[in-house]
């Protein structure tokens, strides 16, 4: 699979998702003749003020530079995107989360970092997002449940921010907390997975340039729904690895715990790598139904890895990916 890095895009082309597709297209075709205009600006680090600003102007995130692993991907509607979620912290209804998820307070919001790593602490969501220039990336997402979608996200790679950390030689594992406030987050006075929300991955995994650390999709703000401020997306990993607001990161020397692991080990591993070979103990994954392709679409046949074998088969080289499922 060809990963292409082209030049950033103007913000003032950064549009609604309704011209959205077209304006991929037209970057397509633009990239192929070699004719990307001359005028595009460079893309620009981040600041809180700048989300918080945007978020309470229209939403929308500047100096995004575009990135796509297959550009002809047909990205799902938005209204799927933020309307029919998992976040269980706001309920376990599908449209839970765009109901309820007003009420978490997303400003300000810090994240802990701890663990085997020198530069631990507290940091603003400023102090994270401050260096780093965000990129639109297209990636398929693939949720357990065998739903899948395509979502323009906007973030940059994870391993960026994990090195300022430096971590030690011991940090084989890094751990990921959601945000727990039954005050703001009604679903966690229920006992349905053990709160905080938690996730892992093995350290190779976080440092993979595939992995984004997110904090938008279309353009836009990251609607809480959809894991505000700060969320994990993992590509090739079914969706439940792919942690939402997040406020607490662990270097570890031991595999952490995650929510589902814990909630039913024998159906949720650590590493949770799309494959559609090794079925879900109740239903098959070998194959999924894309969100928003209507009530009759034909379902499309799962890819190892989510499609991302090529970048990140190596990652498991040797290892039985049936029993480390
Ligand atoms: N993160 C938290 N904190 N709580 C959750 O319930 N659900 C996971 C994941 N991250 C979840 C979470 C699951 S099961 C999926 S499929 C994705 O979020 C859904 O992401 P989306 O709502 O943006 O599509």
């Amino acid at each position: 699979m060809l990963i292409q890095r082209p030049d950033p895009i103007r913000p003032s082309e950064i549009t609604s998702e309704s011209v959205f597709v077209k304006r991929r297209a037209l970057l397509k075709a633009a990239l192929a003749a070699g004719l990307l205009p001359g005028t595009m600006a460079r893309a620009q680090p981040v600041t809180t003020s700048t989300l918080g600003d945007l978020a309470a102007a229209n939403g929308r995130l500047e100096n995004v530079s575009p990135w796509a692993d297959n550009p002809s991907l047909a990205t799902t509607p938005y209204e799927y995107v933020t309307e029919y979620n998992n976040y269980y912290e706001f309920g376990t209804g599908k449209g839970d989360p765009a109901r309820y998820a007003h009420t978490l307070v997303t400003e300000p919001w810090s994240v802990e970092v701890e663990g085997e790593a020198e530069n631990t602490g507290t940091f603003t969501l400023e102090d994270i997002l401050r260096p780093h220039a965000l990129e639109e990336r297209i990636y398929r997402f693939r949720c357990v449940e065998a739903w899948s979608m395509v979502v323009p996200w906007v973030g940059f790679p994870l391993g960026d921010l994990l090195k300022r950390f430096a971590p030690t030689s011991r940090a084989k594992y890094v751990q990921f907390f959601t945000l727990n406030d039954s005050e703001q987050m009604p679903g966690v006075r229920s006992r349905v997975l053990q709160w905080p929300y938690r996730e892992g991955l093995t350290i190779e995994e976080a440092m993979h340039p595939l992995t984004l650390l997110t904090v938008g999709l279309y353009g836009r703000v990251l609607p809480n729904q959809n894991g505000a401020p700060l969320r994990l997306i993992v590509p090739w990993k079914y969706g439940f690895k792919s942690i939402k607001s997040i406020v607490r990161i662990r270097f570890m020397e031991d595999q952490p715990r995650t929510s589902w692991n814990m909630a039913a080990s024998r159906e949720y591993g650590f590493y949770s790598n799309v494959n559609p070979d090794v079925p879900h103990p109740r239903w098959s994954q070998a194959s999924e139904r894309p969100l928003g392709a209507g009530l009759f679409a034909s379902r499309q046949p799962t890819l190892l890895f989510n499609g991302y074998a090529e970048e990140v088969a190596d990652l498991y080289t040797g290892l039985d990916l049936v029993r480390n499922f």
